[in-house]
């Protein structure tokens, strides 16, 4: 599937971007200027917005565990960033108790073994392509090999890729096994999110 990601810094140009790209799902990028320079719109945004859809949080912050508990009710998937945690077994343990499912995302020099041993605990794994932050980056082939390894070992698990996706990568990310594919920029800084959505949608199912 491919996933519209939504990063932003105020609840108004949250709302519009909902307003432009209908989805059932949808990824939320939340920065707290921590973990990394800038931030975003968390909890309270998303609270006041209420979409009507599959809400998964990107939470790119420092003491995730703390930050949490603040997003029950507004999301339905919490992924937070290994380099992060102190305790992974404690973060799972935690996300479960607050009745959210449960992902993880590694960044581009992490080693898989940091997440490989949770795997079979998670709904997500996500494997950044890019290093967390911004949009628009240029996505990183190597990453790759992460995914395609995950994907022998765990055939059913939820793989993700994020970062740099756009029509000249989806069949990469596809192809090496990653099936949970998300986009930014390529959909919200296209002239017609809608119609590059679709048509992003079409290659996935192509690949
Ligand atoms: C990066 C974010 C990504 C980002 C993807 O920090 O986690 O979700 O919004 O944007 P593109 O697709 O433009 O790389
Ligand atoms: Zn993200």
């Amino acid at each position: 599937m491919i996933i519209p990601a939504f990063l932003e810094t105020t609840t108004a140009a949250l709302r519009k971007r909902f307003s432009q790209v209908e989805s059932l799902r949808y990824h939320i990028d939340v920065m707290d200027g921590s973990f990394t320079p800038r931030r975003t719109v968390g909890a309270a945004g998303l609270k006041a917005i209420k979409p009507n859809a599959f809400i998964e949080a990107h939470l790119m912050v420092k003491d995730p565990l703390k930050k949490m508990p603040a997003f029950v009710g507004a999301i339905d998937m919490v992924i937070v960033h290994v380099e992060t945690l102190d305790d992974v077994d404690d973060y799972i343990r935690n996300a479960k108790r607050c009745g959210l499912l449960v992902g993880v995302a590694i960044d581009p020099e992490t080693p898989l073994r940091k997440i490989s041993p949770y795997a079979q605990w998670l709904d997500r794994v996500l494997i950044m392509t890019v290093h967390p932050g911004k949009q628009g980056q240029k996505f990183d082939k190597k990453a790759l090999a992460k995914v395609r390894l995950l994907r022998k070992r765990f055939p059913h698990l939820s793989i993700g890729v994020d970062g740099g996706i756009h029509h000249g990568t989806v069949r990469m990310a596809a192809k090496a096994g990653a099936d949970a594919l998300v986009v930014g920029s390529a959909i919200v800084h296209a002239d017609n999110p809608m119609k590059a959505f679709k048509e992003l949608q079409a290659e996935e199912r192509g690949a």
